[in-house]
């Protein structure tokens, strides 16, 4: 299973991908938004630091103009992937930049039939909303299983990205319902690798240790 961090703060990036977390990154509007730096100038930053696909996302709506920015933003890096919103609009342009080579991340899917369509579509990647849904009161893992059945049925390319990921639940609930990826906020990572009966157990043998070697008089 790859991690991506979804986020568009450099740092953020950089501390995950020196613990060799980062697989890839995921951003959006909302995300660059806050780092308050050029659009370009921040994604290009973020290509340069990281090897595996970045997402950048369109903000046109229309499919000809979505074509054009996805184009463009496609010209940033090797690694650059275009998020498309699942619309009508952002169908036509998934199945017109697949047919270019351009790879693409089909964004806000909140059910199995947007999913299909955006496998139909040829995108790279589909980003099902897990904390997004559990938010409606449904269960976000239970998409990302009917997902993966559709995509073992019918052999797509399309790989799974559990996006909208909230909490360490929502990690596992990708993991075991079999997201190819998970897109985690930096600000998560710690709470992965941390547990207080870690803590209370490193803690504990470090005493015993330090008795020990009191008795042994070392
Ligand atoms: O990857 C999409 C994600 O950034 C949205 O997360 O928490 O705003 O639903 P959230």
């Amino acid at each position: 299973m790859k991690f991506f961090v979804d986020t568009a703060n450099v740092e953020e990036i950089k501390r995950i991908n020196n613990l060799g977390l980062c697989d890839g990154v995921t951003t959006n509007p909302t995300l660059v938004s806050k780092e308050k730096r050029d659009f370009e100038e921040v994604i290009r930053e973020i290509c340069s630091v990281v090897e595996g696909p970045v997402s950048a996302e369109v903000t046109a709506l229309k499919s000809e103009e979505m074509v054009k920015e996805a184009r463009e933003i496609a010209k940033w890096a090797d690694n650059i992937v275009v998020k498309i919103p699942m619309t009508e609009d952002g169908l036509k342009a998934i199945n017109i930049l697949s047919k270019e080579g351009i790879k693409t991340n089909c964004t806000l899917i909140f059910s199995a039939a947007q999913g299909l369509l955006a496998m139909k579509a040829g995108a790279t990647y589909i980003s099902p909303f897990l904390g997004r849904i559990d938010d409606m009161g449904e269960y976000g893992r239970e998409l990302i299983e009917d997902l993966k059945t559709i995509i073992d049925n019918y052999a797509f390319e399309s790989e799974i990205i559990a996006a909208s990921v909230r909490h360490i639940g929502h990690v596992e609930d990708a993991a075991v319902a079999g997201a190819h990826i998970a897109t985690i906020p930096g600000k998560l990572f710690p709470k992965l690798w941390s547990h207080v009966l870690t803590d209370k157990g490193l803690n504990d043998f470090l005493n015993d240790w330090e008795k020990y070697k009191e008795e042994l008089g070392k």
